[in-house]
């Protein structure tokens, strides 16, 4: 992938990867990095240790017998930092150019002595290529506290870190589920510094963005920065509901299909999750998606099902916020799940829980139909 002429994508794409940070079922994800030729030549980023090799050679390619002069880290999480020592080592005259608090950090995942071949910027510094012109901005807790970006006022190129990234292949070009799931899951906790990064990249003339992750965004940029706008107020991105369900038997999950599809004649926008079976990830997503959320549990040990109690963890864990919820609950002999549920909910910043709560009693009654398209009526209100 050819980016300009000056500078040449040099990422690579992990196809096989079967869980990113340890937890979350990807398609796949790239590392992305980039070379800007120029007077001087920099390197952006290295990519995940399980990927030194196919990016060194890429690297050497571009390089074409040159040494870099510099290597531009903006984040140092292992699938970014994975092959910071195999390039120090392949060049020994490269200064490393990164933020004091990355330099702080740098021998947690290097040999000590590369401390010594750091350039530490800070905000708004410059670092001049040639033609091309580096700026740096500070983007703490995007989405860790050492990480900056990095403007190239050329091209108007924004290195955007993870922010803006997201899983998948950079060549397929799509962008929003991924996207989405990827911004609420691991970047998500951190709205607040997400609105400063918003604020000065407002100051900027950007052409295209470059994340970590998945494809450079060049066009309806406005598009790309207004969702982050969005998801970083925690703010619902539009009306709907999300029906998640955990449930030992089945009954507890035909009582949540059951309101789902209730959910669905009156027109409104409902997606399932089976907490046991989909990917806590996509759940979490679906969650922040939407404006209501619907909860529908087995008792279990005198409490609930543990994978529900590992969403709310989640939710919890990532501000969930500013949302109507619902609850249904199953217990054969003490059903304890809404009690349980709620207690979670209410540790949430405005939550607003529907009075009206279903008990199940082992199997789904028909009295309970008419309790469940009670408390849909009341969560649609
Ligand atoms: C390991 C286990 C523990 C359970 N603990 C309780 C309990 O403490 N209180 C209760 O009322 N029911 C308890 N139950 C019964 C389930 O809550 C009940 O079978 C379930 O809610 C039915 O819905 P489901 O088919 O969706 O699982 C337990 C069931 C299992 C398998
Ligand atoms: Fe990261
Ligand atoms: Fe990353």
């Amino acid at each position: 992938m050819k980016i300009s002429d000056s500078i040449v994508y040099i990422g690579v794409f992990d196809r096989d990867l079967d869980l990113f940070e340890g937890q979350y079922q990807v398609p796949g994800v790239s590392y992305n990095s980039y070379i800007i030729l120029d007077e001087k030549t920099a390197v952006m980023d290295t990519v995940d240790g399980r990927k030194t090799g196919e990016w060194l050679a890429n690297a050497e390619a571009v390089l074409n017998g040159k040494a870099p002069d510099y290597l531009v880290i903006s984040h140092l999480e292992p699938d970014h930092s994975g092959s910071i020592q195999a390039i120090a080592d392949k060049y020994p005259e490269m200064k490393l150019v990164m933020t004091a608090k990355a330099q702080a950090m740098l021998p947690q995942f290097t040999d000590a002595a590369l401390a010594a071949r750091v350039q530490a910027v800070k905000e708004n510094d410059t670092l001049t290529l040639g033609a091309h012109t580096l700026k740096f901005m500070t983007a703490p807790m995007v989405h860790w506290p050492e990480v900056m970006l990095s403007y190239e006022i050329s091209e108007k190129a924004l290195f955007s870190a993870d922010a803006f990234g997201t899983f998948g292949n950079p060549e397929d070009g799509l962008w929003l589920p991924e996207a989405r799931r990827y911004y609420f899951n691991i970047v998500g906790k951190y709205g607040a510094p997400v609105q400063t990064l918003l604020k000065k990249a407002a100051a900027l003339d950007i052409a295209v963005i470059r994340p970590l992750h998945g494809p450079a965004l060049n066009e309806n940029l406005g598009f790309y920065l207004d969702k982050y706008k969005v998801w970083s107020s925690y703010a619902p991105e539009e009306a709907g509901v999300l029906v998640a369900f955990g449930s030992l038997h089945g009954n507890t999950g035909k009582a949540a299909r059951l309101a789902a599809e209730m959910i669905g004649k009156r027109g409104v926008k409902v997606t399932v999750v089976d907490l046991a079976r989909d990917d806590m990830s996509f759940a979490l997503a679906e969650a922040f998606k939407y404006d209501r959320l619907l909860l529908a549990c087995s008792t279990y040990d005198g409490n609930f099902f543990p994978k529900m109690e590992d969403f709310l963890l989640h939710l919890k864990a990532k501000a969930f916020q500013k949302r109507k919820a619902a609850l249904i609950e199953n217990g054969s002999w003490a059903p304890m799940a809404a009690k349980g549920m709620k207690a979670y909910l209410e540790q949430m910043k405005d939550i607003s829980i529907c009075e009206n709560t279903v008990t199940i009693k082992s199997t789904l009654k028909e009295e309970n139909e008419g309790q469940i398209a009670a408390l849909v009526d009341e969560l649609l209100a």
